[in-house]
C-alpha cells in the first residue's frame, strides 16, 4: 500500500475498543503514542494538555475509587455533558450508536441491569491495562483548548490503530473529575476532559465489532464555488 492507501486504511478502519486484553504494552509502545500525540496542532502551538498514563497498582486503586463514587452518586464533572442537549439528527445518531452498540452484544431495550453494567463498564476501562486522562488548565472559556485536546486524543487513536493496538475516549470517566483528581494528585487547577483506555483489543469480543456507520458526506458538507 501507498501512504495514502496506509492512510485511509488506518482512518477508515479505527473504531472504539470496548473489550480489551489485559496484557500491558511497554514502556517504549506508550512513549511511542505519547510522542506521535504530541506532535498534533494546536492553537498558536500552545499545546494545553497535561496527559496523566494510569497503570498497574494505580490503574486498579482508582478503577475502585471510581466504582465507588458511582455507588455513591457523587458525580463531580468540571464540564456538563447532557444527552438531552442533543436533539433533531443528532439525537437520532445518538441512539442509533446505541442500538447498534448493545444489537451486537444481544442486549434487549428493556435489560437494564445489562445495561447498567455495560455503563459501568466504562469505570473499569473496558479492562484495558492502561488509561490517558487528558487535562487541561483554565484557559478563557476552555473552548479553544478543548479543540486542542479533542487533536491530541484522535492522533493519540490514530496512532494506536497504526500499531494495531486498540483504545476507547470516554467523557463518562470525566464525570468523577474531582476522584480521578484526588487518586492521581492532580491539582484543582486542571480541568478533566475525558480519558482513553487503551491496549490491546480483544479480537474474539462482540463488542468490538459495532458498525455505527457515518453520515453521508452531503450532510457534514457544504462547497462553495
Ligand atoms: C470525546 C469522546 C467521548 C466518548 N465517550 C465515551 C464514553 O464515555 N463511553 C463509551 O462507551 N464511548 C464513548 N465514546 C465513543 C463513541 O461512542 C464512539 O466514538 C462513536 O459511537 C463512534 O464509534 P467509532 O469510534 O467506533 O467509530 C466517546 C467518543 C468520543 C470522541
Amino acid at each position: 500500500m501507498n501512504p495514502p492507501e496506509i492512510f485511509q486504511h488506518i482512518a477508515r478502519s479505527r473504531r472504539v475498543t470496548r473489550q480489551f486484553l489485559s496484557t500491558p504494552l511497554t514502556e517504549q509502545q506508550i512513549n511511542r503514542v505519547l510522542l506521535d500525540a504530541q506532535h498534533s496542532p494546536s492553537n498558536c502551538n500552545t499545546q494545553p494538555w497535561h496527559v496523566h498514563i494510569v497503570s498497574g497498582h494505580t490503574r486498579d486503586r482508582l478503577s475502585a475509587a471510581l466504582l465507588d463514587a458511582d455507588n455513591r452518586q457523587h458525580f463531580t464533572a468540571d464540564f456538563e455533558f447532557d444527552i438531552d442537549a442533543y436533539t433533531g439528527v443528532f439525537a437520532q445518531r445518538a441512539q442509533d450508536s446505541g442500538r447498534a452498540r448493545y444489537e451486537a452484544i444481544d442486549i434487549g431495550r428493556d435489560d437494564h441491569a445489562a445495561r447498567l453494567a455495560c455503563l459501568r463498564h466504562n469505570l473499569t476501562f473496558f479492562d484495558a491495562p492502561h488509561v490517558a486522562f487528558l487535562f487541561m488548565p483554565h484557559i478563557g472559556d476552555h473552548v479553544r483548548s478543548a479543540g486542542d485536546i479533542g487533536m491530541y486524543a484522535q492522533t493519540f487513536l490514530l496512532s494506536l490503530q497504526a500499531r494495531g493496538l486498540g483504545g476507547i475516549p470516554q467523557t463518562l470517566l470525566g464525570m468523577y473529575a474531582d476522584t480521578v483528581r484526588e487518586v492521581l494528585g492532580v491539582s484543582e487547577d486542571l480541568k478533566l476532559m475525558f480519558g482513553i483506555s487503551f491496549g490491546y483489543a480483544d479480537a474474539h469480543s462482540a463488542s468490538n465489532f459495532v458498525e455505527v456507520g457515518r453520515a453521508a458526506l452531503e450532510d457534514s458538507v457544504v462547497r462553495h464555488y
